[in-house]
C-alpha cells in the first residue's frame, strides 16, 4: 500500500502561529462569503449586527428597503457606528450624530450647514464603504470583494440544497453564547471536521449519541460534510420528541444520522436526527485567538401541553449541557495543540483517511491563498 493511501501531510505549524500567514488569511476572509450572524437578529427596521471580515469591522443594518452592509466606520472621524454585536438603533454615529441611509450617504448632519449635507450627497468621501450582503438560509452573509462570485456559485448545488433544508429547522434558537479560544481559528474549525476524535475527547457528551464506526465523508467544492448514524436510543428519543411536539421535518435532512457540515471558511452546522441543530462560526482575532459564536436551534413547536413543555425543557436542557461540555472538551484539546504548534516550527500535521475533510480544508485554504 502506498503511503499516500495511508496518510497525507497537512499544514505546517507556522500556518497556525505566524503573523504573516494570519495576515494573508485575513485578506482571504475579505474575499469570501462569510457568515456574520443570523437573519432572525435583523428582521426589524433599524436592527443591526456587527462583526469582522478579516481586518474589516462590519455592520449590517436593516432599512425599510432591505439589508445593507458597510464598513462600520463613520466617514467623519472614523468612529464605529454600531458598537454592540446585535441591537436596534438607527445607523447614526455616537460621536457627532451623523446619520446614514441604505446607500451609505449621510441623511442628517446635526448642527452643520445644509449646504454641507447637500455636498455630502455627491462626494464619496462622505459615504460609508458599502459591502455585498445576502440574507439566505437563515444566515447573513457578507463579502467585501468589489465583484464577488455569487453566493450560489460559492456554495454549489449540494450545499444549497442542504442549507435550504437546514434553514427550515432554524426557527427557535434556544441557546446562544460566544467564547474566546486561545487558538488559531483553524483549530476551532478542525475540532468539528472529523468524528475520529469523538470516542477519545467526548466519551460522555457525544460518544453515547452516535455510532462512530459509521462515519461517511463527502466533499463539495470548498465545503464538506460527514454523517454518522445515531445509535438506537438517540434515534428513538428524537423520533418520540418530534412526534410529541409536532415538529416538522426538512426535505433532504437525514432523520437517522448526525450530519456535520463545514461551509468554508468557518461555518459549522451539526444536525442531530433532523431535529436539533447547532451552528457555529469563528471570528479570528490574532494567530492565537478566535471568538467562537455558538447557537442551538429546533423547529418551532405548537401549543405545548404542560407535560410536553416538561419534555421539551428536558430535551433542550440536555442538548445545551452536552453541547457546552463538548465545546469545553474540544477547546481544552485545541488550546493544548496551539501551545505545541508554537513549539514545533516545521513538521506538518498528519492527516489520516478518516480525516479526509481536514486535508480537504487545508487544500482549500492553500488553493484560496494562491
Ligand atoms: S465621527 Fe461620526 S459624526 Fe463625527
Ligand atoms: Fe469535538
Amino acid at each position: 500500500m502506498s503511503s499516500e493511501a495511508l496518510f497525507a501531510r497537512g499544514l505546517e505549524p507556522g500556518a497556525y502561529t505566524s503573523r504573516e500567514f494570519f495576515d494573508a488569511e485575513q485578506r482571504l476572509w475579505e474575499s469570501c462569503w462569510v457568515v456574520l450572524g443570523y437573519a432572525t437578529d435583523v428582521r426589524e427596521t433599524d436592527s443591526f449586527l456587527t462583526g469582522k471580515l478579516g481586518q474589516l469591522e462590519v455592520v449590517v443594518q436593516r432599512f425599510s428597503s432591505g439589508l445593507s452592509a458597510f464598513v462600520n466606520r463613520c466617514a467623519h472621524r472614523h468612529m464605529c457606528l454600531q458598537q454592540t454585536r446585535t441591537g436596534r438603533r438607527s445607523l447614526s454615529c455616537p460621536y457627532h450624530g451623523w446619520r446614514y441611509g441604505a446607500d451609505g450617504r449621510p441623511t442628517s448632519m446635526p448642527m452643520l450647514p445644509k449646504a454641507l449635507l447637500e455636498h455630502a450627497q455627491t462626494d464619496s468621501e462622505f459615504h460609508l464603504k458599502k459591502l455585498h450582503v445576502e440574507e439566505r438560509y437563515g444566515f447573513v452573509w457578507v463579502n467585501a470583494s468589489t465583484s464577488p462570485e455569487s453566493l450560489d456559485d460559492f456554495l454549489g448545488p449540494e450545499m444549497r440544497a442542504l442549507l435550504q433544508g437546514t434553514s427550515e429547522l432554524l426557527e427557535e434558537r434556544f441557546h446562544q453564547h460566544t467564547e474566546t479560544w486561545a487558538v488559531n481559528w483553524k483549530l476551532a474549525v478542525e475540532s468539528g471536521v472529523e468524528g475520529f476524535h469523538v470516542g477519545f475527547v467526548h466519551p460522555e457528551s457525544l460518544r453515547p449519541l452516535v455510532d462512530v464506526s459509521t462515519v461517511k465523508i463527502s466533499l463539495h467544492g470548498r465545503h464538506s460534510l460527514h454523517t454518522t448514524e445515531l445509535n438506537a436510543a438517540t434515534l428513538g428519543s428524537l423520533t418520540r420528541y418530534r412526534s410529541l411536539l409536532g415538529l416538522k421535518t426538512a426535505a433532504g435532512i437525514d432523520l437517522t444520522a448526525y450530519v456535520h457540515i463545514l461551509v468554508f471558511p468557518s461555518l459549522a452546522i451539526g444536525i442531530s436526527g433532523g431535529t436539533i441543530v447547532s451552528t457555529q462560526f469563528n471570528t479570528p482575532s490574532s494567530p492565537d485567538g478566535t471568538e467562537l459564536n455558538a447557537s442551538l436551534w429546533q423547529p418551532r413547536d405548537g401549543e405545548a401541553s404542560p407535560r410536553n413543555a416538561m419534555i421539551k425543557k428536558g430535551m433542550l436542557g440536555k442538548a445545551v449541557e452536552d453541547s457546552l461540555q463538548a465545546i469545553a472538551e474540544d477547546r481544552h484539546i485545541a488550546e493544548a495543540v496551539q501551545r505545541n504548534m508554537r513549539a514545533e516550527t516545521h513538521r506538518p500535521v498528519l492527516a489520516l483517511p478518516a480525516e479526509a475533510r481536514l486535508s480537504h480544508f487545508h487544500r482549500t485554504l492553500q488553493e484560496a491563498m494562491k
